[in-house]
């Protein structure tokens, strides 16, 4: 970790990160200025099923259906292990699968964002590539969604940051300041 460099040169981790957190939590946001600003590898689990199955993520669910979906997911993960250094942004259900998690945790840490239901409705209702909140844009939906995901999120995670009301630098910092601290223990 004390190696850490900010122009792309040399590991930043000597594992993966994986980004967990309903959706609009700010993986992808946040894997994206980790790339920018750490030089780390991006894996955005959501685009890569996508580019390999040439379908939308809504185009999968309509077609193939939620099981399918899951386990593009839980094969991608598996996939994502001969990487290193690499940031990745899951889909928000990836820690549902036990296996999933199990995967994860072979090379990585997990870092659970989290937000309000106001704040994620606040980033999630102009978007319409999300299939379960599609004909649920509301705050009853979201809260009830989010707690019945609570428990696997926080068992999954190695630390847990909340985002809301904060820049991204701050998240981030936040993020590997914890990731430092329990790589000391
Ligand atoms: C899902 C989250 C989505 C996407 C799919 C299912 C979920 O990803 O994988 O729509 O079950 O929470 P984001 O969390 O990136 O929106």
């Amino acid at each position: 970790m004390k190696q850490m460099k900010k122009n792309g040169q040399g590991k930043a981790f000597p594992y993966n990160i994986f980004l967990i957190g309903f959706m609009g939590s700010g993986k992808s946001t946040i894997s994206k200025y980790m790339k920018k600003t750490y030089g780390m590898e991006v894996a955005e689990m959501d685009q890569l099923i996508e580019q390999r199955e040439n379908l939308s993520i809504s185009e999968i669910f309509r077609i193939h259906g939620e099981e399918y979906f899951r386990s593009l997911e839980t094969n991608l993960l598996v996939e994502i292990q001969k990487r290193t250094n690499t940031v990745v942004s899951c889909g928000g259900g990836v820690p549902m699968r036990a296996c999933n998690v199990r995967e994860m945790k072979k090379n990585g840490r997990v870092v659970l964002l989290t937000a309000s239901p106001e704040t994620i409705l606040e980033r999630v209702k102009n978007s319409h590539d999300r299939p379960l909140l599609e004909d649920h844009k509301d705050v009853d939906y979201i809260s009830e969604l989010m707690e019945k995901r609570r428990e696997k999120y926080e068992e999954a995670a190695d630390v847990k940051i909340e985002t809301d009301q904060k820049d991204m630098q701050t998240i981030c910092e936040e993020i590997i300041k914890k990731l430092q601290e329990l790589d000391q223990v």
